[in-house]
């Protein structure tokens, strides 16, 4: 066998090679998944390995060289190569694109063959991916770092230093190329590895050792509070009010970031930041729901919480081809739009079964103009109750971007809503100000029932506390045109929802 280099030993003693399924080892050409690729074939035999290697295209030549690099490496190797071409990426967060691009693509892999993914990441990589959570997310689960084994890949490398991989490489006589990204100040990791490791070395000499450590410290530990989040559920996928009400703040959060997991089929973000709001709603009583993100929706019903996810993907989509430079990322594309358009007129249509059917008392569609007419028309087809229409047009005092709560009503209702069954269709909720205020305007009207339906809402930047029955999408803080949203009365004609660039 070859030299018995520290990173060989590693992971030869993670155990995570040994099995027979077939190893796909994504490599991008660095030294980290150079070293990888070269102790799987040692550790499985070439016949087990084979190689995925993404070309982005997003560094001209040198994205070339990675490739070309790449495939002598799997030739010296003797081992099978597979390279993706990505299509022209978005202008936005072209890390994460990557990322989901990247592990896209060995996921399907993983489905068809069997295999097993195997990536790179070292314990250096470890170290920085805690200190980067630990600036960029308030959540404990942040502080745990990745899994040797875990999501669908493993990580035989974890406990090899960067430096460790190089010294595998150099006495093997492998080269490496460099990333000239990782130069560069541009990505917030490099930043953590050449700014801040570095100002925590000079603090203490084993700051990284102790990063790992704590991490793993707290990873133990986890074990504990999972367990005390199942004693609360009680084999149950869903929790009483009050006994959520009841628990100590810390684990009720634990039991809510626990059920939306289960709902979303993986972690789940953000989702513990909402306990007070979930409480709140429940105090109320009656059946309520509240998007709480990451695509996950509580219900309250009969005094129980549960999750459920809302059936569309947030996956970053290909941008769809667009000349205009204003127009940035896709937000939610024209499928998904259409998808889910579907599904909540079908639960609308679900809610409203048992309504009289005669003229003036079937369910009554408000549209707000001008920006819910696309949303209405299309939610409209799939409605198979009785259903009538009206519109409302309201203007809300502030500047272009801001609403200021003060709204005025342009165009009133043409019909008289006492005694009928209401239900606000809007295509955003940013501050909830205008919807706050036609709430209480056409509450003031005495109808039998009134709900909202908005496609889409950006929690980030709520004002007031509203309740939406239905919602189709939960976007992040970006200014949303398409499908009928506008700026400055352009673009309300795109299929989709995208990002306003900037
Ligand atoms: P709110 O009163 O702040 O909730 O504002 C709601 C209204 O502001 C919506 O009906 C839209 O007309 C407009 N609006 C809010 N966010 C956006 C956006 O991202 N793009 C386009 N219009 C928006
Ligand atoms: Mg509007």
């Amino acid at each position: 066998m070859s030299e018995r280099t520290a990173a060989l030993r590693a992971a030869h003693a993670s155990g995570l090679l040994v099995g027979a399924e077939p190893v796909l080892v994504l490599c991008s050409g660095g030294r980290d998944s150079t070293c990888l690729l070269d102790v799987a074939v040692t550790l499985c035999g070439r016949g087990r390995v084979s190689v995925l290697h993404v070309n982005y295209g997003l560094r001209g030549a040198e994205s070339d060289g990675d490739e070309a690099h790449c495939r002598a490496l799997a030739e010296r190797l003797g081992v099978e190569l597979e390279v993706v071409r990505a299509p022209p990426g978005p202008s936005g967060n072209v890390q994460a694109w990557a990322r989901a691009l990247r592990y896209g693509e060995a996921e399907r892999r993983r489905r068809a063959a069997g295999a097993l993914v195997a990536v790179g990441h070292t314990a250096s990589d470890q170290a920085e991916t805690i200190l980067y959570r630990l600036a960029a997310s308030p959540s404990r689960r942040a502080l745990l770092g990745m899994q040797a084994r875990g999501d669908a890949r493993v990580r035989p490398l974890l406990e090899v230093t960067r430096e460790q991989t190089a010294e595998h490489c150099r006495a093997r006589g492998l080269t490496w190329r460099e990333d000239s990204g990782n130069e560069s100040d541009r990505y917030a990791r490099t930043r953590v590895r050449r700014a801040l490791l570095p100002a925590l070395r000079a603090v203490h000499p084993a700051a990284e050792a102790n990063v790992i450590a704590a991490a793993a410290t707290l990873r133990a530990e986890a074990h504990v509070l999972d367990e005390l989040v199942e004693q609360v559920l009680d084999g149950h996928e869903d929790v009483e009010v009050e006994t959520l009400a009841a628990l100590p703040a810390a684990l009720a959060r634990l039991v809510l970031v626990r059920l939306a997991d289960a709902a979303a089929g993986h972690p789940a973000g953000g989702v513990g930041r909402r306990l007070a709001e979930l409480l709140a709603l429940g105090a109320r009583g009656g059946p309520a729901a509240l998007d709480v993100g990451d695509g996950v929706r509580a219900e309250i019903a009969r005094g129980r919480l549960s999750m459920r996810t809302l059936h569309y993907t947030a996956a970053p989509e290909m941008p769809e081809p667009h000349s205009d430079p204003a127009i940035g990322e896709i937000l939610v594309s024209a499928s998904t739009l259409q998808a889910r358009v579907r599904e909540m007129a079908q639960e609308i249509s679900h809610d409203y079964r048992t309504l009289p059917t005669s003229p003036g008392r079937s369910l009554l569609l408000v549209g707000v103009l001008k920006g819910a007419v696309f949303f209405l028309s299309d939610l409209m087809r799939h409605i198979d109750v009785p259903v009538e229409v009206d519109f409302m047009a309201v203007a809300s005092y502030g500047s272009a971007t801001d609403s200021s709560g003060v709204v005025r009503i342009l165009k009133d209702l043409d019909v008289v809503i006492e005694g009928r069954d209401v239900l606000i269709v809007e295509d955003i909720v940013d501050s909830g100000l205008t919807l706050q205020y036609l709430l209480r305007n056409l509450g003031s009207r005495n109808p039998k029932s009134l709900e909202v339906c908005a496609l889409l809402t950006k929690p980030a930047r709520r004002k007031v506390e509203l309740k939406a029955r239905y919602v189709g999408f939960e976007i992040a803080d970006r200014f949303a045109i398409g499908y009928g949203l506008d700026h400055a009365e352009r673009y309300r004609n795109l299929p989709y929802v995208a990002a306003l660039a900037t």
